[in-house]
């Protein structure tokens, strides 16, 4: 191994321990980190101080991006990975935009009804766990596609930290520690051929290994796209593929195409919202909630007040039913995106509004919803030129369909789930769909991945996203207004809990202690359903600032930390 490399990986081991940077109190402070020029926000310490060092020296924010998606693949197998999908959005430092999907697709013998029995009921679970589960990963044809695009430095020494992390190990944080214990049950079930490391009981600090993941990686390095998509890769997942009765086959892998797609681009007053077109439903949702609310006063109305938690239930109701009957991969279904993004439109959606009263959400059934908020991951990256990266990324549920290409040391994800496999009946975030979001072979599941720029009177102002499932979109939507209505900090803007409703369940979730009992009574009595939950979201995001310097906004809901200079 080159010897830059093991310094540059003593360095970020030396970074991830060095609390200065760390952002632990984030609840309390006032303010993100403050830099200069450059700014690497992730969910954990190890990724953002990788790209952090690829931005000094000299990389660029996609260089920077691709060994952040790498590294979070190794330390933050949660949600970070090769073998899921995700959503780039990006703007240069001229202020041209654009997106780079991605996203898992479904495999040639995916048919429409695979998750039914013979009645026509969903069979449980098979859409969640297990190999049929599995969408054809993008993750690394994503990066590929972004650097040949727009990279700087060379591929090799973006792909390196990842190597350097897995083969050398790293020290696991308490959650992630957590995590591997929580799940070594399922891996149990679902697997014979497993890494060793994921067996183990695992305490906070030890340090972990992914040698197998590390020789992926070597192949990535240095064969590209064929590292993943051909080769020994391939055949192992293939293989794997084979010994669960899965469907992905070589054809698939050979068949996956990332596409650059034209942002879904808004006005917000004198802000501009740079996001996510379908197959993810964020950028298109997040754009009828703004629309939808822009008109009323909610300064005056205050932070998480009744009248405003309610002003924006209502609005989420109307977006989330929208969402349910019309998006899908826009690829294979017609998606009226134009209509949907009309002020004028989403105007007209409010008219129903009452100002005291809730609006009874149609009742076709309610979902369970799934509380955990770590399974995805979001990270935001500004360099040194201005150039902006607002990347989700996802295995779907928490370590993806829980089926480890046992050989290269990956974990699938289990994105088939995001897809309606039954109309009407809810997936694992309670979201429900119809014939838009219905399975077919090479199409796209509908996502709420809501990577998103915004520009303030045409300059950069912010980077943000989320993961949370259905409550992506809810957390982008509250954190964008929290800066732009509430005249928050970054970091205020990023730890201010959260408030989300999707039109069904025909409920409030809120996060415990975001409300109080007054706020609550209030809703109630105006006919809201109420339930406090744990953590809602996850948003890492950067905030240009008037001076020209930037801040950083990790979340402290978990090991996020924001770093730069
Ligand atoms: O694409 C989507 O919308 C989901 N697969 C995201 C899953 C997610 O955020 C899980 N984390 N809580």
């Amino acid at each position: 191994m080159q010897k830059s490399i093991l310094t540059l990986l003593a360095t970020l081991l030396l970074f991830s321990c060095n609390t200065t940077e760390s952002s632990k109190n984030n609840y309390v402070s006032k303010t993100g980190l403050i830099t200069e020029k450059a700014m690497v926000v992730t969910a954990h310490p190890i990724a953002s101080n990788v790209g952090k060092a690829i931005l000094a020296k000299g990389g660029n924010a996609v260089d920077a991006a691709v060994a952040v998606q790498f590294s979070l693949a190794v330390v933050f197998p949660f949600a970070g990975n090769i073998g899921g999908g995700g959503f780039m959005v990006y703007r240069n430092k001229d202020g041209n935009a654009t997106t780079l999907d991605f996203r898992e697709m479904a495999p040639a013998k995916a048919h429409r009804d695979m998750y039914l029995d013979s009645a026509g009921n969903v069979i449980k679970d098979l859409s969640i766990r297990g190999h049929l589960a599995v969408g054809v990963p993008g993750s690394v044809d994503g990066m590929i596609e972004a650097h040949k695009k727009y990279g700087s430095l060379p591929w090799a020494e973006l792909v390196q930290p990842a190597i350097d992390l897995a083969t050398i190990g790293f020290p696991v944080t308490k959650r992630e520690a957590d995590g591997f214990n929580r799940i070594r049950e399922s891996l149990e079930q679902l697997n014979t051929i497993v890494p060793t490391q994921f067996f183990k009981e695992w305490n906070e600090g030890d340090t972990i290994t992914h040698l197998e993941l590390a020789s992926t990686f070597v192949r990535i390095r240095d064969e590209g796209r064929a590292g993943f998509y051909e080769g020994e890769t391939a055949q192992f997942l293939i293989e794997e593929m084979e010994r669960g009765e899965g469907l992905i086959s070589q054809e698939d892998l050979d068949n996956y195409h990332s596409i650059w797609r034209n942002p879904v681009t808004s006005s917000y007053k004198n802000y501009n919202i740079i996001t996510m077109p379908p197959p993810s439903s964020g950028g298109i949702a997040l754009t009828q909630l703004l629309q939808s609310v822009e008109s009323f006063d909610l300064k005056n109305m205050g932070h998480n007040s009744a009248n405003y938690v309610h002003l924006l239930t209502e609005a989420e109701r109307r977006v989330y039913a929208d969402r349910a009957e019309y998006l899908g991969d826009m690829d294979f279904y017609n998606v009226p995106i134009k209509q949907l993004t009309t002020p004028a439109y989403n105007k007209e959606r409010m008219e129903s509004y009452h100002p005291s009263k809730a609006t009874p959400s149609d009742s076709i059934g309610s979902g369970n919803i799934l509380l955990e908020s770590d399974q995805t991951t979001h990270f935001s990256i500004v360099d040194a030129e201005g150039n902006a990266v607002a990347i989700t990324t996802t295995l779907n549920g928490a370590f993806g369909s829980r089926v480890v290409v046992g050989k290269a040391g990956f974990i699938l994800n289990n994105e088939m789930d995001d897809f309606s496999i039954k109309p009407g009946v809810p997936n694992m975030f309670g979201l429900v769909g119809g014939e838009a979001n219905a399975i077919a072979p090479g199409k796209r599941m509908l996502s709420s991945m809501t990577p998103t720029i915004v520009e303030h009177n045409g300059k950069l102002l912010m980077v943000l996203g989320s993961p949370g499932g259905a409550t992506i979109i809810t957390s982008v939507y509250q954190t964008f207004l929290n800066v732009a209505e509430f005249d928050m900090t970054m970091q205020e803007a990023v730890n201010a809990q959260r408030t989300h409703s999707q039109w069904l369940p025909d409920v409030i979730m809120y996060e415990r202690g975001a409300l109080s009992e007054e706020v609550i009574k209030k809703l109630e009595d105006m006919g809201h359903k109420m339930l406090d939950r744990g953590n809602i979201g996850r948003v890492d995001a950067v905030k240009a600032l008037e001076n020209g310097k930037l801040e950083g906004g990790a979340d402290p809901r978990g090991d996020d930390l924001a770093v730069g200079f």
